[in-house]
């Protein structure tokens, strides 16, 4: 029996055709086609008047998003601990500490009434997280912000499509962070962008992602390199390769299509487990959502026998995640009080979830799953 994965990146032909043909231009580092991924990006996401800056993973994207936006040495930075890791050390690349704070049961969102509890005046931004594709509670981020001064940094890494009142998660906003790791909706095997709302920080990213150098953007867009240049900034090595965004490219053509796929599964998955007494369902009808990640929550203490009960009919699932204030590194970081983020880890199950799904995966994990309910 073929095992089913949670992930598996859908990489079609035309994906190797665009990076054959990026393989033969012949200039592999950034160029071109890494401005024509950030013009797809910008067309996609329907941007007016914001821009994008592309990175080679999307944790290097919100660590410069945090530098553009003036965060530093001694400044604190929120965000829940119910993220991924990549936040909170990019939180402290930049010198500043992190502060990490509970989520909502509905939609396990940065709660902002307890957030609002760990301002100091050495506040300087908010990093919400969209889990799994499905929005936060946005409006009260953006409130909280504009009561405190705060800078929003969005974490929509698993958001890339997802919309909210007809539009797109980044078109709008303060500053807005995506990646296109290995196993996201489009991918450029690894990559990252920014978006943010002003020229002056969007020059600023620029030159950061490049080693602060001033020419850099300009020339490598026309696959060329200038010999004359100055270093005018603080820079990292953090841009994306043509060779990447090739691969970017030929995703994001088909977006759309990746995005109803995953959907149509979400909703069978929704259907076929919402009656179940044992389990919870996302909070959704997946009709504005881009899917990430398709999350269950088990109840009653019976995760771990229902990963037994999976792993012996061939079906792996994830755990997104393990909350950021149990890790070691973490641990003397401050806090607030943890009791949805500690309750909502011990019951959060990642089910398998590709776009264009074989059906018959997606019946073999319907059946796993109701099959374990029926007999416990
Ligand atoms: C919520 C969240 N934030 C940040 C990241 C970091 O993105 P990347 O893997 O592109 O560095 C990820 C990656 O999985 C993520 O899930």
């Amino acid at each position: 029996m073929e095992r089913i994965p949670v992930f598996i990146p859908f990489i079609g032909n035309d994906t190797k055709k665009h990076l054959e043909d990026a393989l033969d231009v012949g200039w592999l580092g950034m160029g071109a086609s890494t401005k024509e991924f950030e013009e797809r990006i910008a067309d996609f996401l329907n941007l007016e008047n914001r821009f994008v800056v592309t990175t080679n993973t999307g944790t290097s994207a919100l660590h410069i998003a945090l530098r553009a936006a003036g965060i530093g040495s001694g400044d604190e930075v929120i965000t829940p601990s119910f993220n991924y890791v990549a936040d909170h050390q990019a939180i402290k690349m930049t010198g500043a500490n992190v502060v990490m704070c509970d989520i909502k049961e509905e939609n396990l969102g940065i709660d902002c009434e307890k957030a609002e509890k760990l301002v100091t005046e050495k506040t300087k931004a908010i990093i919400p997280l969209h889990f799994a594709g499905i929005p936060c509670n946005q409006k009260e981020v953006f409130e909280m912000a504009e009561k405190y001064n705060l800078r929003v940094i969005e974490d929509a890494m698993h958001a890339f499509g997802t919309t909210i009142d007809n539009k797109k998660i980044g078109s709008y906003g303060d500053v807005t962070c995506f990646s296109f790791d290995p196993v996201k909706i489009v991918t450029s095997i690894d990559g990252g962008c920014v978006i943010v709302n002003n020229e002056e920080e969007f020059k600023r990213l620029q030159k950061f992602r490049l080693l602060g150098v001033d020419k850099d953007t300009t020339e490598r867009y026309k696959n060329k390199r200038s010999w004359d240049y100055d270093v005018v900034s603080e820079g990292y090595r953090y841009h994306l390769t043509n060779i990447m965004a090739s691969v970017g490219i030929s995703q994001i053509k088909r977006v759309v299509e990746f995005i109803e796929s995953r959907q149509k599964i979400c909703q069978e998955y929704n259907k076929a487990f919402k009656n179940i007494e044992g389990v919870k369902v996302p909070q959704t009808d997946f009709k504005e959502i881009s899917p990430f990640i398709y999350s269950l929550r088990v109840l009653d203490d019976k995760r771990e026998f229902l990963i037994k009960h999976l792993d012996k009919i061939g079906i792996d699932v994830g755990i997104h995640f393990i909350p950021v204030h149990k890790h070691s590194y973490f641990a003397n970081d401050r806090c607030g009080d943890m009791t949805v983020t500690d309750r909502v880890v011990k019951e959060i199950l990642t089910l398998p979830l590709h776009t264009n799904m074989k059906s018959e995966y997606v019946q073999r994990v319907i059946n796993g799953i109701t099959s374990f309910f029926k007999n416990n």
